[in-house]
């Protein structure tokens, strides 16, 4: 939402359990109404499911505002992003989400092609805690940044870039819950469970004949490493595709840098630092040293 752009649907928040009409379309968040709204500490806000196809074009039109500073943009664009990925990993309907999400990555795509600091804005806002929705859409923003240094650069590769690094992890939706959430280490029985979540993630996918090889890839081969000892099978090097190489990175990336209930995150550096040493093996070096530009513009 932005203060200065009127709104084309009616927006509602909660009082009591509630929901009040808030604010109808046509209406802007200028001034009192803006200070009201925040004073209220209404965050959160609901729109009808039959405006829903509004308040995604309005998206849509302020990613391509160019009245607005790419951090406004990246901000829209990423708490926007946040529902519909929500409901994206809720659906239970793998089709509806695979189409839903050309629609939200196609945007971040749009921002990040027309904007040289949206890499950075967005990197900027990268969620702290760890949870699926944030981690998939940070491994996809990040993926996407690291996609462009190394030179994917066709929107149609971009967003299977994106989509592939959102849905990589699509696999553990098979996987029961108290394995994915459980505190400290799995057992051996456990732990083979985990590792078949990219399988699974590709069984989830083959029958949808529209979804490409590539973001295939990316939630088959995500964990393969460089050397040759990942899973599932074990492939090396440039046999892993490249995309899938990208979203290896990025996933450890966002995990090492993010807070879950078993560890502090770590800096940029930090991470980076241990990716090249202790973990080194699991990612393409080039890679590797090209995530650096991504995150600080070094050169290589
Ligand atoms: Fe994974
Ligand atoms: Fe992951």
């Amino acid at each position: 939402m932005h203060p200065n752009r009127k709104i084309t649907f009616d927006v509602y928040i909660t009082i009591g359990g509630r929901y009040v009409l808030y604010l109808r379309a046509g209406g802007s968040f200028e001034g009192e109404k803006l200070e009201h709204f925040i004073s209220k500490r209404a965050d959160i806000f609901y729109v009808r499911e039959e405006e829903r196809d509004a308040y995604k074009s309005y998206i849509k039109e302020r990613v391509e505002d160019s009245g607005l500073t790419a951090a406004e943009r990246a901000v829209i664009l990423k708490e926007s992003s946040f529902s519909l990925i929500e409901e994206l990993f809720e659906n239970p309907k793998v089709d509806e989400a695979l189409e839903e999400s050309k629609s939200v990555i196609s945007n971040f795509v749009t921002f990040i092609d027309s904007e040289p600091s949206a890499v950075a804005s967005l990197i900027g806002l990268s969620s702290h805690d760890f949870y699926t929705y944030n981690h998939s859409l940070d491994a996809a923003v990040y993926s996407l940044g690291l996609a462009k240094v190394v030179g994917i650069n066709s929107k149609e590769d971009l967003l299977d870039m994106g989509r592939g690094a959102l849905f990589h992890d699509i696999g553990k939706r098979k996987v029961p819950v108290e394995i994915i959430c459980k505190k400290g280490g799995l057992d051996e029985n456990e732990w083979a469970l985990m590792k078949k979540h990219p399988l699974y993630g590709l069984q989830l996918l083959i029958e949808f004949p529209d979804v490409s090889d590539a973001i295939k890839a990316c939630v088959f081969e995500h964990h393969e490493n460089h050397v040759g000892n990942g899973y599932p099978q074990g492939l090396k090097g440039e046999d892993i595709h490249v995309m899938a190489r990208i979203v290896a990175l990025t996933d450890t990336y966002d995990a090492l840098t993010t807070k879950r209930s078993y560890n502090d995150p770590m800096s940029p550096q930090d991470a980076l630092t241990m990716m090249k040493e202790k973990l080194s093996g699991r990612f393409h070096p080039d890679l590797l040293n090209s995530m650096y530009s991504v995150l600080f513009k070094l050169k290589k």
